[in-house]
């Protein structure tokens, strides 16, 4: 069954969103199968953000994502990476769809409440990175 990785960013977790954000992905039909509250180290952030490490805003982004706790998840579902993205909204707040979390709770790029992997690639990298295989959990009766 398809994973992705997503986790509430530190603007989420001091805004009380944890269990609003839980709550879509369950009643939505999706298994939570690891989380964690933790802090991300800066060589984390770096590793985790390495795509856009040319980019202008990355300084900011290193900075963001380890001001505070975030709360790390993986999901495990039918089509689930896009389905996140899609119940997320565009990473642009200003353009994510009203009814998304992005589009109901967010209002800067920089601070947009939620990442979650955008490919298949990215979800294996992502969970890997964050969680060892023994954290997660699974659905079926242990023998
Ligand atoms: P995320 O999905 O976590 O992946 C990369 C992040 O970069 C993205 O969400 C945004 O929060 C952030 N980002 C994208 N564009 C900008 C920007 N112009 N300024 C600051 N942060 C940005």
């Amino acid at each position: 069954m398809e994973k992705t990785f997503l986790m509430v960013k530190p603007d989420g977790v001091q805004r009380a969103l944890i269990g609003e954000i839980v709550s879509r992905f369950e009643k939505k039909g999706f298994q939570l199968v690891g989380a964690k509250l933790m802090n991300i180290s800066e060589d984390l952030a770096k590793e985790h953000y390495g795509e856009h490490k040319e980019r202008p805003f990355f300084g900011e982004l290193v900075d963001f994502i380890t001001s505070g706790p975030v709360f790390a998840m993986v999901w495990e579902g039918k089509d689930v990476i896009l389905t996140a993205r899609n119940m997320m909204g565009k990473t642009n707040p200003a353009e994510a769809a009203p009814g998304s979390i992005r589009g109901d709770y967010a209002v800067q790029v920089s601070n947009n409440i939620i990442h979650g992997s955008d490919s298949a690639e990215s979800a294996e990298r992502e969970i890997g990175l964050f969680f060892k295989e023994e954290e997660l959990v699974s659905y079926d009766k242990a023998v």
